[in-house]
């Protein structure tokens, strides 16, 4: 694990503390790096109407796209539970779309964190090409 990936998985540990989870108690935080080297962060922001809670990774991932960003580089999360966080479907499909198969994902847990690529955590995803039939 690189300094980079410990340094991003710091600052989304860093974040936890903001997160909005009032009705599960589970806190998420992420960070995403975008090509130009910026990074945005996002929490979980959940809602009394359960189903319109967000992931922190769309949050993170939706304030880079707002602020002009198109390719992720990278993403680090980090979670109040013990366990090791794998993030969910519905989060692996959006980063797809703004990183290349190859792109890091780090998820912390105590000890040596663990570091997945976009490709392993969506293999045969919906694809562009797919939507074209070619
Ligand atoms: N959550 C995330 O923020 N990211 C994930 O990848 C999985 C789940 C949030 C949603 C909800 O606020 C809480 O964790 C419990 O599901």
């Amino acid at each position: 694990m690189t300094t980079d990936a410990n340094a991003l998985i710091a600052l989304a540990r860093d974040c936890l503390d903001r997160a909005y989870a009032p009705y599960s108690r589970f806190r998420v935080a992420a960070a995403a790096v975008d090509d130009r080297g910026r990074v945005f962060t996002g929490v979980n922001v959940e809602n009394l109407s359960y189903g319109l809670s967000m992931c922190a990774e769309r949050v993170a991932i939706f304030s880079a796209v707002a602020a002009g960003a198109r390719r992720i580089t990278a993403i680090a999360i980090a979670s109040s539970g013990a366990d090791l966080l794998s993030p969910c479907g519905a989060c692996r499909q959006v980063l797809a779309e703004f990183a290349a198969p190859e792109v890091p994902v780090y998820c912390d847990i105590p000890g040596e964190p663990c570091r997945w690529t976009v490709a392993e955590l969506l293999p045969h995803g919906f694809a562009a090409s797919r939507l074209r039939g070619d």
